[in-house]
């Protein structure tokens, strides 16, 4: 049979960065509260002339150098804060990157679950044609209220990746594990900039979907789940993949090795929850930090355990290989280079982007502030306008 999987992938962030102990310091909180309890360090914070357009475009623009765009016919884009309630984002994406006319982008939406979604309706439209290649992008910009509990889980960023087969990283399996259930656990109402959360009903909710999932996924024939060598879930704040980790050791009666978590949180700690882009930031994390076998095999020939959560709520429990020589794909270098790329704001000026947000009216041109490689450049008319700097 064919393997389909994830052929490539890339992240990228926003402009700035608000250290979590700085905003520790302004609620009066114990930053070990957010370090420790949450298990986050630092967030992402969009300049003015930033969204989720142009970091999906940051992300996808490096694959598309690195393999072309041949055989790429479908572009899925997956977020849970779009930019218009008819538009694609994917299609500013589609001309920022000069793709064809001959490629289709649509917009998936079910919170932080639908790049899951893409992914899997990527590897159909590949098992039919599998001379296509399917770029999916997932970006998102994680706001709650100011000086609310969410407050210290906000994070922006993206990442894309290419699904094809013979793929140089995962081979994805053809087993998944489902859970639907209509809750009121995290929404955004329409005209809302912000979400809106029941954080300890979302808590349970995701932990309760887990153990759905993976009921499903046992009884589909999955993996056991001894045979699972590392486990990636949805990191809202990363101390929540520990949760659900103990929670599937609980239900399953299996032995899981927490330490084993770890090397999958380093970007997510950095950059904060992103809602669809989270838990493949995860996964690129673990591609490029885990040593596994060693560092000249790392990871090669495990199976990962995926848990993909989007509140509401849809979550999907998986499988993938990873494939032999992978890391000659990969570059540890790239999302670090991202990370430390930027610019470290105070409380103040956190503060004064946050309540920015949404009031502008009218034509606008927003100030340049991102030094990447598109910006959103302001309102005309009301549509949106983007541009490519770099
Ligand atoms: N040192 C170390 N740890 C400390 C501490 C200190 N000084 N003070 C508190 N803590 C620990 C607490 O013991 C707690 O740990 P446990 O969860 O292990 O018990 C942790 O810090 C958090 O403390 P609280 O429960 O008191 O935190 P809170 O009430 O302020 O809110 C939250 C936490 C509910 C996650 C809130 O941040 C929130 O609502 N976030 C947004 C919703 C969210 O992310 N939900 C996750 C599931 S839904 C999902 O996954 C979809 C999505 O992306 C949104």
């Amino acid at each position: 049979m064919t393997e389909i999987g994830i052929h490539d992938i890339q992240l990228a962030t926003a402009h700035h960065v608000l250290d979590l102990g700085d905003l520790a310091e302004h609620a009066g909180i114990d930053p070990n509260k957010y370090r420790i309890g949450l298990g986050q360090d630092e967030m992402s914070v969009a300049a003015p002339d930033e969204d989720i357009v142009t970091m999906a475009a940051e992300a996808a623009a490096p694959i598309l150098e690195r393999n072309g765009t041949g055989g790429i016919r479908t572009l899925l884009f997956a977020t849970e804060t779009g930019v218009d309630q008819s538009k694609s984002a994917g299609v500013f994406v589609h001309r920022l990157l000069g793709l064809s006319p001959t490629v289709r982008v649509v917009e998936l939406k079910q919170a932080c679950y639908s790049a899951t979604a893409a992914l899997q309706m990527a590897a159909g439209m590949i098992a039919r044609n599998p001379d296509e290649r399917v770029l999916v992008i997932a970006s998102d910009i994680a706001r709650y209220e100011l000086d609310s509990s969410g407050e210290p889980t906000q994070g922006a960023g993206a990442v894309a990746f290419l699904v094809s087969t013979d793929p140089a990283l995962v081979a994805i399996e053809p087993v998944s594990g489902v859970s639907t259930t209509d809750v009121d656990d995290f929404w955004r109402p329409n005209g809302s900039t912000t979400a809106v959360v029941d954080g300890a009903l979302s808590v349970t909710a995701y932990l309760d979907a887990l153990h759905q999932a993976w009921s499903d996924f046992a009884a589909r024939g999955g993996a056991p789940i001894g045979e699972i060598e590392r486990f990636l879930y949805h990191q809202p704040f990363t101390k929540m993949a520990r949760k659900g980790h103990r929670h599937l050791a609980k239900v399953t009666g299996a032995p899981l090795d927490e330490s084993t978590l770890e090397s999958s949180f380093a970007y997510n700690r950095r950059i904060g929850n992103t809602y669809t882009a989270s838990i493949y930031g995860a996964l690129a994390a673990l591609l490029d930090l885990d040593e596994g076998r060693g560092a000249a095999r790392g990871l090669e020939g495990a199976r990962l355990g995926f848990f993909s959560y989007g509140s509401g709520a849809v979550s999907e429990l998986f499988t993938g290989i990873v494939q032999p020589g992978y890391r000659a794909t990969l570059d540890p270098a790239r999302a670090a280079a991202a990370m430390d790329a930027r610019t470290r704001i105070d409380v103040a000026t956190y503060r004064s982007l946050h309540a920015a947000i949404g009031t502008d009216d009218g034509d606008v041109e927003t100030p340049r502030v991102t030094t990447g490689p598109f910006r959103f450049a302001g309102l005309r008319g009301r549509a949106r306008q983007y541009e490519r700097t770099a």
